[in-house]
């Protein structure tokens, strides 16, 4: 049951830095995509926030202390805090790769809880697995292969027809 303890108490404090690092982006982010992001990451800390609650209960539950130190909290965390010079691109790549890491402590937890058959902890842990890796979708889409992308091929592919269009018109008046 020790190693489960610690894994718990090493994943309480991976996300809170997470938490925190979505909320200080929520308000630092700006650019073009500003409102979009501000809302998407809006939405993700307050999701933590309910999640980080959960497991600290949960914690309580199997009669372990939830971190209380914010000093302990960043030295055992796995994911580091926000980056105080990120724009609104690093922000996207940082997030993405945290919530990846975090799916992945969650994967390695809930094979611990497993074997060792404490399946309330392992149900809870895949629900955080599901919750980050659909985080992990949603900020992939606004990677250069996502929606930015797509929306400008549409502009050129327009541009394209309109040019035709004045090309025939051309023809036709003369
Ligand atoms: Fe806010």
């Amino acid at each position: 049951m020790e190693k489960l303890f610690k894994l718990l108490s090493d994943a309480q404090a991976s996300l809170f830095v997470l938490f925190h690092k979505t909320w200080v982006y929520h308000w630092n982010v700006v650019g073009q995509d500003f409102q979009q992001l501000h809302t998407l990451f809006g939405g993700q800390y307050e999701t933590m926030f309910e999640e980080i609650d959960r497991l600290s209960e949960h914690m309580r539950y199997l009669n372990v202390k939830p971190l209380s130190s914010l000093n302990r909290v960043l030295e055992v965390s796995k994911i580091k805090e926000a980056s105080s010079s990120a724009n609104a691109e690093s922000m996207i790549s940082d997030l993405l790769q945290s919530n990846n890491d975090f799916c992945d402590i969650m994967r390695s937890i809930s094979e611990e809880a497993e074997t060792q058959k404490q399946y309330a902890t392992a149900n809870l842990v895949q629900d955080l697995m599901e919750s980050h890796g659909k985080f992990v979708w949603m900020l992939r889409s606004f990677t250069d292969s996502g929606s930015k992308k797509v929306q400008e091929e549409i502009e050129e592919i327009l541009e394209f027809e309109e040019q035709i269009i004045e090309e025939v018109e051309e023809t036709t008046e003369e």
